[in-house]
């Protein structure tokens, strides 16, 4: 009953269809993943897939996931929506400087042995799972740095990442003043420079540092990289822990073939190789070494 004489306004309840995933199409969908780029998708994932598809059906103007598995599993879907897809799925949390010991151990352990054996030489460093470049243009701050202190030292960077969103927003190497907030006074006056309009709250990498580094799509799945170098140090932090054992191994072991003798690996803090079959040695917490 409304109180007499309200005036109740009748108005059609907008109410937006959002799409359910089935346990039949997240069985599709996690075996493809898992085959495609190794990141495991337990059920308990499912909330978390069906939330971030979301946004992939909206944008093909799709009402269910059955159409959307039919669409990325056909010909044409293969083509055009493989990779939006897979741009979805990744986690692409980072920082720069983070884990900053793995910073102090390169630069104070790692690099004067380096310099010392190899005069002259450059070394090549590999950001594998780079994310939106904190971490390689983080890399280029410290050796940079090194540089200064090392006259002849010189470097290269390869940053390389599935997900073509993140490497996107790499190569434009702008970012918020929160997200350089780790990075030191002194080398924020010397990396970054600010944006002409001051109120826009962004930096922008010099160009300096920019041009050390070289991005490039890499699935760690494929059997070939397409490198034919070897490096002299990877840093692959914060990606194997989305990877089951099985394809951690054989990741590690097809990394191993890409490393120097004497070549060094960072992982992240959670991440560990031991257990596996896998010829690296422990030489500081999450970093081994390929023996010589
Ligand atoms: C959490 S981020 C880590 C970024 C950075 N290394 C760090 O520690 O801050 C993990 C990155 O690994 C990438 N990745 C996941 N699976 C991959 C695969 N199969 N091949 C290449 N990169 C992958 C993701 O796209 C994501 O950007």
């Amino acid at each position: 009953m409304h109180a007499a004489g309200a005036v109740i306004m009748e108005e059609p309840c907008v109410v937006e269809h959002t799409a359910t995933l089935s346990a039949r199409d997240f069985g599709r969908l996690s075996r493809f993943i898992y085959d495609t780029c190794g990141i495991k998708m337990p059920d308990v994932k499912k909330t978390m897939l069906e939330a971030r598809l979301q946004k992939r059906l909206r944008s093909l103007g799709m009402h269910s996931f059955t159409d959307y598995c039919d669409f990325l599993f056909s010909t044409a879907g293969m083509e055009k929506e493989l990779v939006p897809m897979l741009d979805m799925v990744t986690t692409n949390k980072t920082d720069f400087f983070r884990e900053p010991d793995h910073f102090n151990y390169l630069t104070q352990t790692v690099l004067p042995e380096w310099v010392k054996r190899h005069p002259g030489a450059t070394l090549s460093i590999w950001s594998a799972g780079c994310s939106s470049g904190e971490e390689p243009y983080t890399l280029c701050m410290v050796l940079s740095e090194f540089a200064l202190r090392n006259p002849g030292f010189d470097f290269r960077i390869l940053a390389t990442d599935i997900s073509t969103r993140v490497l996107d927003k790499a190569r434009t190497a702008i970012y918020t003043e929160s997200q350089v907030e780790p990075v030191a006074m002194d080398l924020k006056k010397k990396y970054l420079l600010r944006s002409k309009d001051r109120s826009s709250g962004v930096v922008r990498i010099v160009p300096e540092l920019r041009e050390k580094v070289r991005f490039r799509r890499l699935n760690f799945m494929d059997e070939d990289f397409g490198m034919r170098d070897q490096l002299d140090v990877i840093f692959c932090r914060n990606v194997i822990i989305y990877f089951d054992r099985p394809t951690q191994e054989r990741l590690l072991q097809r990394f191993h073939r890409h490393m120097k003798p004497g070549a060094y690996i960072f992982m992240g803090h959670s991440e560990t190789l031991s257990g596996l079959n896998v010829p690296l040695v422990s030489v500081y917490p999450t970093v081994y070494r390929r023996p010589r």
